[in-house]
């Protein structure tokens, strides 16, 4: 089994988490649950800002806040001292509610809508990650209308892949991100920033993927930018002040998965870039990580009650849970393993092989074949490592409101997402006056 961040096996012998028992939260606060173990999450917020501070002088962590937003997470890491990665205005104005200074807040996305790019500019966002060409002139357009100089990234592709999965593989040149190095493309882009009125580019941008176990390809990447660095400084006299080397790191999903620790991987990673500057005799510039993924992952978990169990002899036994791909929809989308188990018996020992089943009218096949100790009706599952990327794509789908989210944090719990109730998903729905006049 496979134990996170502060959780252990208490007394009872159940599964405990900041101090609290996972089947009280259960009984408590519902489920489907998402936890969330607050002094786990500060301590990986505080492992990559001392790693990066061990390496360089000046750094930035941006918090990629994609993987997991809401008002409590930002404000416990502005309180940890990280500048934020936002990709829309909801992300954006989610980091001014919880208190982040605008001038800490980088806007991403290859789509940026012209309300975006205007609240971004008129609220005073520090940097802008500008992905491509047309974007480019539309930045210059928007800041020399507004009477600002907006500080600028360029989100280049340095060519290089990760091992994950396709869907979150952003590195390589077939991608709908960045400007190729190798096309190109991204040195156009820089020579436009230049002839920019209103545009200061300050610095470079590159996100390789996500979930990968391994440092290298990040130390490549960054390697590919200290030469693109160099040679922009003798083709266009520019010297970069920032390089934003994006986020990616994986983290552990099974007990298996083995990711380099985040002061391992920072050290491998602006070491390479330190011995590929010094090599072009490049000053260092501040350097900026922007993790999401390995910030929150495994710092969440989500609780399940347990339902009907369905075996199918010589075939499976299903374990139909009340949740499925509405809080989590990465197994649908990228087939994602996680490490499952009894939060009222975590220790004992499996007795087979199930299936893990969500309540959706699709086949919501979550955890296929995994090994657990006689699931039955009532029981209470724990999924590990639910943090990232699980109620931040939630859904409504089969119109279930999306669970609550409570912070766990020295045997104290805390609701920081209200369970949504039926009326909430029923809000916005409106009948046209014709069937409105019949009721
Ligand atoms: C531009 C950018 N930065 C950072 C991240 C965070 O990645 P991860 O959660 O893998 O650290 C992403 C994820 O999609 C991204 O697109």
């Amino acid at each position: 089994m496979m134990l996170l961040g502060t959780q252990s096996v208490n007394a009872a012998g159940h599964l405990q988490v900041g101090g609290c028992d996972a089947l009280e939260l259960a009984a408590e606060f519902g489920t489907p649950l998402y936890v969330l173990d607050e002094a786990h999450l500060r301590a990986t917020a505080q492992a990559y800002r001392r790693a990066l501070a061990a390496h360089c002088r000046h750094s930035r962590v941006y918090y990629a806040s994609k993987a997991l937003t809401t008002t409590a997470v930002i404000a416990m890491m502005v309180e940890e001292g990280l500048a934020f990665d936002v990709a829309s205005a909801g992300e954006l104005q989610t980091a001014l509610a919880a208190g982040a200074d605008p001038a800490d807040l980088l806007l991403h996305g290859n789509y940026k809508s012209s309300a975006e790019m205007r609240l971004a500019l008129t609220s005073g966002v520090g940097r802008i990650c500008v992905d491509s060409l047309s974007e480019l002139a539309a930045w210059d357009a928007l800041a020399g209308e507004l009477g600002v100089r907006a500080g600028i990234y360029l989100r280049v592709n340095p060519n290089v892949q990760g091992d994950t999965h396709a869907s979150i593989s952003t590195g390589q040149i077939d991608s709908k991100f960045g400007l190729s190095i190798q096309s190109g493309a991204a040195e156009a882009a820089v020579a436009q920033a230049l002839r920019a009125r209103h545009l200061d580019l300050v610095g470079l941008h590159c996100h390789i993927g996500s979930q990968i176990l391994e440092a290298q390809p990040f130390a490549d990447a960054a390697a590919e930018l200290a030469d693109f660095a160099a040679d922009l400084r003798t083709q266009h006299g520019l010297t970069l002040r920032e390089l934003d080397l994006g986020g990616g790191l994986g983290i552990r999903y099974l007990p298996s998965h083995q990711p380099p620790s985040i002061a391992e991987f920072v050290g491998q990673v602006v070491e390479t870039l330190r011995a590929r500057l010094a090599e072009h005799d490049y000053p260092i510039p501040t350097l900026c990580l922007e993790p999401g993924r390995s910030l929150v992952g495994e710092a969440g978990l989500t609780l399940y009650t347990i339902g009907p169990v369905k075996p199918i002899p010589g075939v499976r036994t299903y374990v139909s849970v009340d949740g499925g791909l509405s809080d989590n929809p990465r197994p649908a989308m990228y087939q994602s393993p996680y490490h499952v188990f009894l939060a009222d018996r975590p220790t004992a020992e499996a007795d087979g092989i199930y299936t893990v089943a969500g309540k959706h009218c699709e086949t919501d096949t979550l955890f296929p074949d995994v090994p657990l100790a006689a699931p039955a009706e009532g029981g209470i599952l724990a999924v590990q490592s639910t943090g990232a990327y699980n109620y931040a794509m939630a859904s409504n789908y089969n119109r279930l409101p999306r669970p609550a989210m409570v912070t766990v944090r020295d045997g104290q719990a805390e609701v920081i997402v209200a369970r949504e109730s039926v009326e909430d998903t029923l809000r916005s729905d409106r009948l046209p006056a014709r069937l409105a006049r019949r009721r």
